[in-house]
């Protein structure tokens, strides 16, 4: 895996940007993830679109994963997240925009057409993630299967309190998510992993170093080809 050191959050951002917008004109599906560690990205992704130094019009984006149990509308959403982090500054439209439905009556039908919407649009050209700090990629928590397709998970415990942030309280967080599966994710062409903090140093020593392990699901990228990690001194520093 390619690795690419950054003083700080702020550079890692910066060094995302570059990289995503080197790659942007040639990409069809861009994959895309939330929680904290892109909003910087986003944001700079926003004024450069604005700028008129990019384009992310060509481009359908497919997300990573949803809270089950919250619909599109909820604040807490993922759909909402992105709706107001991205896709309504850069005026994406639905048609463009993907995320699975927390909120399907069939969860199951859900996952697989995900999986089918995925391969109908030519399968993800480039797949950005986040880290957790018990190594989590998407919402595929330690334990998943380095071949799982899009399903229904249960988050752990940590997760959940990690996430308690952006709710009103643990209790707020949902115990389930609809998650693309370590194997989804695997196939897309390329893949960029931004970590940034202390928190994550731990999960970014696993990813890197240890010998690939269920217990450790961002291990299973060693598998990939073209990874990119871009990470902050903080973020590596038990590397
Ligand atoms: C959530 C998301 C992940 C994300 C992780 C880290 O659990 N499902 O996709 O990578 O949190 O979030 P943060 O960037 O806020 O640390």
């Amino acid at each position: 895996m390619r690795v690419i050191r950054t003083a700080d959050y702020e550079e890692m951002s910066r060094e995302a940007l570059v990289f995503v917008m080197e790659r942007l004109p040639h990409i069809r599906v861009l994959g895309l993830a939330t929680g904290g560690t892109p909003l910087r990205l986003y944001e700079k992704l926003i004024e450069a679109v604005h700028a008129g130094e990019t384009t992310m019009r060509h481009v359908h984006t497919v997300n990573l994963d949803e809270y089950v149990g919250l619909a599109d509308s909820h604040p807490q959403s993922y759909h909402a997240f992105m709706k107001k982090k991205l896709f309504d500054p850069l005026n994406l439209t639905p048609e463009q925009t993907h995320l699975p439905s927390g909120t399907a009556e069939d969860p199951e039908e859900e996952c697989r057409s995900y999986e089918k919407l995925i391969r109908s649009l030519g399968g993800i050209d480039l797949q950005m993630l986040g880290i957790g700090e018990n190594g989590h990629i998407a919402f595929n928590e330690p334990g998943s299967a380095f071949d799982g397709r899009t399903s229904v998970v249960k988050l752990a415990p940590s997760t959940k309190k990690a996430n308690a942030r952006f709710f009103k309280g643990n209790e707020f967080v949902p115990d389930r998510a609809v998650t693309m599966g370590i194997g989804t994710i695997l196939e897309a062409e390329e893949i960029l992993l931004l970590a940034s903090g202390e928190r994550k140093a731990q999960a970014v020593r696993c990813m890197l170093e240890e010998e690939p392990a269920e217990t450790c699901p961002a291990s299973a990228l060693q598998k990939h080809g073209r990874v990119t990690v871009i990470a902050d001194e903080e973020a590596l520093s038990l590397c």
